[in-house]
C-alpha cells in the first residue's frame, strides 16, 4: 500500500489491531527518522549497525533476547523500517520469535521498495555465503512511502536503479523505453516520478511472485543478472562492505548476460547491450570488469553458488525486453569470452 509516514501508525492499527510493536531499524534509519519512529509508540525500538554484517546468527541471537527481556508477546507486531538489511534481518527475527510474529514491511530503500520487501524472503548470512539461512516469510502489510527516498545517498539510489533496469528489462519494451529516459537526477525528480519508478518496478516483481512464490519456475527470471553478478560480488568482497555493492555487482551481470544472449544468437537487436550499459553508467554503475577480478576465481564462486544445479552454468538470458528465458547448461567458455570482453569500457 502507498501512502505518507506519518498515516502509517495508524494503517497498522487498522489492519493489525492495537498489539504491543516491535520496530526494526538501523542506525542511519534510527537518527534521521527520530521523531517519526516514536510515533509508533514502540514497546521495543530495536536500532541495529547500518550495513551487512547485521545479517549474522550473533545479531539475530541478540536480538530475540532482547524481544524475551522486553516482555514480547505472541500477538505482538514486528515492523522493520528499513532497507534490505533491516528488512531480511528484522523479518527473519519475525519468523522464528515465539514461532512468528506479524510482520510489517515499511522499506525505505530503493532496493528494498522495488526488491526485497516484496516476494516473502527473509534471511541472514553465512560467514562463507549471502542469504543461504532464511525463510519464506511474507509480511502482512508492506506500507511504501516513496518519499523517503528523498534522503537516501545517490550511491544507495543507484543500487536500486540496478534492480529496476531488470525489472523494466523483464517487463516490456515500453518499460524500458520509459526507464531509460529518466534523468539520472533522483534529487530534482517531482514526488510524482519517485512514485512512478516504484509502483511500475514494484509491479513487476509483484506480478511474477503471484505466479510462482516458491522460485519453482517464472520467479527464477529475477535473477537475471545475477548469476555472475552474485560471483563478481562475492569476489570482490561485497559481504565485507569493502568490494562492490550488489546493485554494482547486479550492472556488471547485467551486461554480461545480455552480451551472452547475444553470443548465444538469442538477443533481436545487438545494440540492446550497449543501450543497457549507457544507462547504467549513467547513474554511475560500472559495467567493466577490473583487473583484481580474475576469472578463475569468479567461475568457481559460480559454481558453487546456491542457485547452481550440480555445478552447471544457469542464466537467464533475454531475446528482447519482455522475454527472457532460463538456460541450463551455458557453455562456461561464452561465459568466459563475455567476462573477459567487459575488462575495457563497452
Ligand atoms: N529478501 C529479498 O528478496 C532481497 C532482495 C534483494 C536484496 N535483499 C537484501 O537487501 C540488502 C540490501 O538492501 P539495501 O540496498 O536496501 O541495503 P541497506 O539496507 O544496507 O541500506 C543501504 C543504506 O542506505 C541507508 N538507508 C536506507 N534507507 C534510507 C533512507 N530513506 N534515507 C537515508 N538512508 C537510508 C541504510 O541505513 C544503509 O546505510 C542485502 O542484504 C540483500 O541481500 C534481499
Ligand atoms: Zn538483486
Amino acid at each position: 500500500m502507498f501512502g505518507r509516514l506519518a498515516g502509517f501508525p495508524q494503517a497498522i492499527e487498522d489492519r493489525l489491531g492495537r498489539a504491543q510493536r516491535v520496530i526494526f531499524t538501523d542506525a542511519h534509519l534510527a537518527e534521521a527518522y527520530a521523531e517519526q519512529l516514536q510515533a509508533f509508540c514502540p514497546d521495543v525500538l530495536e536500532v541495529v549497525p547500518a550495513g551487512e554484517a547485521t545479517k549474522c546468527f550473533e545479531s539475530v541471537i541478540a536480538a530475540c533476547s532482547r524481544l524475551a527481556a522486553g516482555a514480547i508477546e505472541r500477538s505482538a507486531v514486528v515492523i522493520v523500517f528499513g532497507g534490505g538489511v533491516v528488512g531480511d534481518f528484522g523479518g527473519f527475527v519475525a519468523s522464528i520469535y515465539m514461532r512468528g510474529l506479524p510482520l510489517v514491511q515499511i522499506p525505505t530503500s530503493l532496493v528494498a521498495m522495488v526488491d526485497s520487501s516484496l516476494g516473502g524472503k527473509v534471511g541472514i548470512n553465512l560467514p562463507t555465503a549471502k542469504n543461504l539461512v532464511g525463510s519464506f516469510y511474507p509480511a502482512r502489510v508492506i506500507l511504501c512511502d516513496p518519499s523517503l527516498l528523498r534522503s537516501l545517498p545517490y550511491s544507495e539510489f543507484a543500487n536500486g536503479m540496478a534492480e529496476a533496469v531488470k525489472h523494466a528489462l523483464l517487463d516490456s519494451q515500453e518499460h524500458w523505453d520509459w526507464l531509460k529516459a529518466l534523468e539520472p537526477r533522483p534529487t530534482e525528480w517531482p514526488e510524482a516520478s519517485l512514485e512512478q519508478l516504484v509502483a511500475r518496478s514494484s509491479q513487476v516483481k509483484q506480478n511474477i511472485i503471484e505466479q510462482d512464490p516458491y522460485e519453482r519456475s517464472i520467479r527464477a527470471h529475477l535473477n537475471f543478472g545475477h548469476t555472475l553478478g552474485h560471483a563478481v560480488e562475492a569476489v570482490s568482497g561485497g559481504m565485507s562492505g569493502t568490494g562492490l555493492s550488489h546493485g554494482q555487482a547486479v550492472s556488471i551481470g547485467l551486461v554480461a548476460s545480455l552480451k551472452l544472449s547475444q553470443k548465444l544468437g538469442r538477443l533481436r537487436h545487438s545494440g540492446l547491450t550497449e543501450e543497457v550499459a549507457g544507462v547504467l553508467r549513467g547513474w554511475s554503475l560500472p559495467t567493466s570488469i577490473s583487473p583484481e577480478l580474475t576469472w578463475p576465481a569468479v567461475e568457481r564462486a559460480m559454481r558453487n553458488d546456491k542457485k547452481v544445479k550440480a555445478g552447471r552454468l544457469r542464466f537467464v538470458l533475454l531475446s528482447q525486453p519482455g522475454e527472457a528465458e532460463i538456460v541450463d547448461n551455458v557453455p562456461g567458455e561464452l561465459v568466459e569470452q563475455a567476462f573477459e570482453e567487459m575488462r575495457c569500457e563497452l
